[in-house]
């Protein structure tokens, strides 16, 4: 692992021959491409899902540029858990768009590995169900135990950064260096310092990030993770190579990314809608609907179930449910998302994208567009979008536990 790097340019087709070589059911999701519905790889609601030795054809345009990637969309917290993740780019389709001396890709992962470092079978833990989910103790860079990366004086880089993590947020910091973020989840943004010259991803995020290398030749400088601040970690070095790449000089601050063909939603007209977050452990849910039943939190937390939407809890690829809302094609909606529970969720929905116009009522600078938005605890993020992609979108909490565990919901668009 990580599984191949599939790019692509932007605007063309992709088509991939895939075969289940596993011994369970799998289907593929692309996370973040707009693609159609019957491409999006969810078991049952889009597709059946492919049995062991079972083939599938996944074909279809990419219409947006960026960092995104692919994972098994069944049985999930296992199966990308124990490393089946790859990264898709789609590139720019002007070559000069970001010039740069390299586009390199960190798929950031973490591991729950025990003492002989075989990978701990306690996927679905009640504890990790009901928590945080499944943080784990090793972290990995494109499938490594990184201990350096290097870089030359005066090249400037692009980085993609890709949290395929079950659960573990990062909160990357580039000692002695000004990163500068220029695309989240695929989207170009205006190019910015991250807030507190710390890069925060959820799991499912992407960041795009512009480094210039200004070190001198043979120094180190760390790349910490602070996310979790009484457990940081060095992430890895960056080593200088003692010669210089000073071929040319770069723009600072690069030039804005061209934008992505995504429609602009109507703020004037778009439809409310509220989305409670509820459950958890030191949560507020005293009860949910599973199956159009009602439980109580302590039979449902006896059931492996511990988060609602809307007071409703759709576990582990139970894709046979009512959808939240039925959403009109080519209307504009806003969706406060609230988050009433004592930990953050990254919110992912499938076959469009939004901006996240809001946070706790406050309007964003950047009014940023992303398909995965980091709802920090007792918090709200209002995000809009034009419901212009028809279809059976999953809308889920990307800790993988947290979704196995009830935390999903589907967005119809017709
Ligand atoms: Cu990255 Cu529903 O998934
Ligand atoms: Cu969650």
């Amino acid at each position: 692992m990580p599984g191949p790097e599939i790019r692509v340019r932007q605007a063309s087709r992709l088509r991939v021959e895939f075969e289940n070589q596993l011994p369970q059911e799998t289907t593929i999701h692309w996370h973040g491409v707009r693609v159609p519905n019957a491409m999006d790889g969810v078991p049952h609601l889009t597709q059946p899902p492919v049995p062991p030795g079972g083939t599938f054809l996944y074909e279809f345009d990419v219409p947006d540029a960026g960092t995104f990637w692919y994972h098994p969309h069944a049985r999930s917290a296992e199966q990308v858990g124990r490393g089946l993740y790859g990264a898709l780019i789609v590139e720019e389709d002007d070559p000069d768009a970001l010039p740069c001396n390299r586009d390199v890709t960190w798929v950031l992962d973490d591991w729950r590995l025990m003492s002989d470092a075989s990978v701990s079978a306690d996927f679905g833990s009640l504890r990790d169900l009901t928590h945080s989910g499944r943080i784990g103790n090793t972290v990995t860079v494109n499938g490594r135990v990184t201990e350096s990366f290097e870089v030359h004086s005066g090249e400037r880089l692009r980085l993609r950064l890709i949290n395929v993590a079950n659960a573990r947020i990062f909160g990357l910091v580039f000692e002695d260096h000004e990163p500068v973020v220029v695309a989240i989840d695929g989207h170009p943004t205006e190019p910015h310092s991250p807030e507190g010259g710390r890069i925060v991803l959820g799991p499912g995020m992407r960041i795009d990030l512009v480094l210039d290398l200004n070190g001198d030749p043979g120094s180190q400088t760390r790349v910490l993770d602070t996310y979790y601040e009484r457990a940081a970690y060095r992430l890895l070095d960056l080593t200088y190579a003692s010669s210089p790449r000073r071929d040319r000089t770069w723009e600072t601050p690069p030039r804005p990314l061209p934008p992505n063909p995504l429609s602009e939603p109507d703020l004037l007209t778009a439809e409310h809608h509220e989305v409670m977050l509820g459950g958890g452990m030191m949560g507020r849910m005293t009860h949910a609907m599973v199956d159009g039943q009602r439980f109580d939190a302590r039979e449902l937390f006896r059931r492996g179930i511990a988060w609602s939407i809307n007071g409703i809890a759709v576990p582990q690829d139970r894709h046979a449910h009512e959808p939240l809302a039925v959403l009109r094609r080519l209307a504009s909606y806003v969706l406060t998302i609230r988050n009433d529970t004592a930990w953050p969720h990254p919110m992912h929905l499938h076959g469009l994208a939004f901006r996240v116009i809001a946070r706790n009522g406050r309007a964003t600078p950047r009014r940023e567009w992303q398909d995965t938005v980091l709802v920090p605890s007792w918090s709200s993020a209002d995000i809009a979008f034009v419901a212009d992609n028809p279809g059976n979108w999953m809308f889920h909490c990307h800790i993988l536990e947290h979704q196995a565990a009830g935390m999903m919901a589907t967005l119809r668009v017709s």
